[in-house]
């Protein structure tokens, strides 16, 4: 912490631009769409960790870090960008994958050894907080200054990154970019509850006076509602006094995620196919698919009312529509 508040690096490019679906909306019959492009962040194809990554790397840069340690999936859009961001400032960076290593590196994974990351492979899930562990201990023990960038870029320091995007978009409605007025929705998709803490306490701080919807890609509601909610706390007190949210403040849906974690069905792939068709957007297979899924259905289901406004966030990912796992699919 500085007297301004928590270090920042700057690099993600924003503010990301805000454009209508108007003609998704008619093919809907639904309310008026917006989208807001945080797919196109910058750092190495963009996505929702940018905006974490900014106050996480500067914090490891403060501390003296001279190695980032993170962990995901074989597919993590996350890995991807931690990759990125120790590339630009010269950094090590170890990545724990978790998964079958894939005879050809295909889609992120690809750009993980083209960043040029130390993979260590867990092929059981189960033994990933075990792995990451030890990876970091040995790191330390061989000399090394790691700095362990949370799954997701989820803990309170990352999640500042969503907090400040609320301001980034209070000021861009005040601009005319929704159309007038303030989007009485938002809707994205939401997972290790990062991205959705700060959007709330983005929401308190900088009074956004819609409803954040997350839709679930992997968790249950109440699992988020009490994650999102004490992340957005924890990140409230390194801002300044605290503010204690509580599941009550925290709006989400687990309707959409019975499949399981990155598993494609018809519902993502209809979703990924009227926004391609219909606005030319790509969406990935398995967090911003789902969560337009979600969207479509809502919409379908009348629980926005025509005459409001609705902002899909678009948090990125689509690197893995390349992947040899989705890309037969789609
Ligand atoms: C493209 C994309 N969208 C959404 C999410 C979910 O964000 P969070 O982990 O902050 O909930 C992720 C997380 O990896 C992601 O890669």
């Amino acid at each position: 912490m500085t007297d301004a508040g928590p270090e920042r690096l700057r690099f993600a490019h924003l503010p990301t631009a805000i454009e209508e679906m108007p003609r998704l909306s008619a093919a809907l019959g639904g309310p008026r769409l917006f989208v807001k492009r945080d797919d196109q962040t910058g750092l190495a194809l963009g996505g929702n960790k940018t905006r974490k990554l900014e106050f996480l790397v500067a914090e490891a840069v403060a501390q003296g870090a001279n190695l980032l340690i993170s962990a995901g999936a074989i597919q993590s859009n996350h890995c991807r960008q931690t990759a990125a961001a120790a590339a630009r400032y010269g950094l090590d960076c170890t990545l724990v994958l978790t998964g079958d290593m894939p005879v050809q590196a295909s889609a992120n994974f690809l750009l993980d050894t083209l960043l040029g990351v130390n993979v260590v492979n867990v092929p059981d899930r189960k033994d990933r907080d075990r792995v990451l562990g030890e990876t970091f201990e040995r790191a330390s023990a061989e000399g090394k200054k790691p700095y362990l960038v949370p799954y997701g870029g989820s803990s309170p320091v990352g999640a500042l990154g969503y907090a400040f995007a609320v301001e980034e978009l209070m000021t861009q409605v005040g601009q005319g970019a929704t159309g007038g007025s303030s989007p009485e929705w938002i809707v994205f998709g939401t997972s290790s509850g990062g991205t959705h803490a700060g959007l709330t306490l983005g929401k308190r701080l900088f009074g956004y006076p819609g409803s954040i919807m997350g839709v679930s890609i992997d968790e249950s509601e109440a699992w988020l509602k009490n994650r999102v909610s004490s992340l957005a706390s924890d990140a409230s007190a390194l801002l300044g006094p605290r503010i204690d949210f509580g599941p009550q403040d925290v709006t989400a849906t687990d309707e959409y995620c019975a499949a399981g974690y990155g598993v494609f069905t018809a519902a993502e792939r209809e979703a990924i196919g009227l926004f391609a068709r219909h606005e030319g957007l790509l969406l990935d297979p398995v967090y911003t698919g789902r969560a337009a899924a979600g969207l479509v259905d809502m919409i379908r289901k009348g629980v926005f009312r025509k005459d409001e406004t609705v902002l899909f966030w678009h948090t990125g990912g689509q690197p893995a529509l390349f992947a040899d796992r989705y890309a037969p699919q789609l």
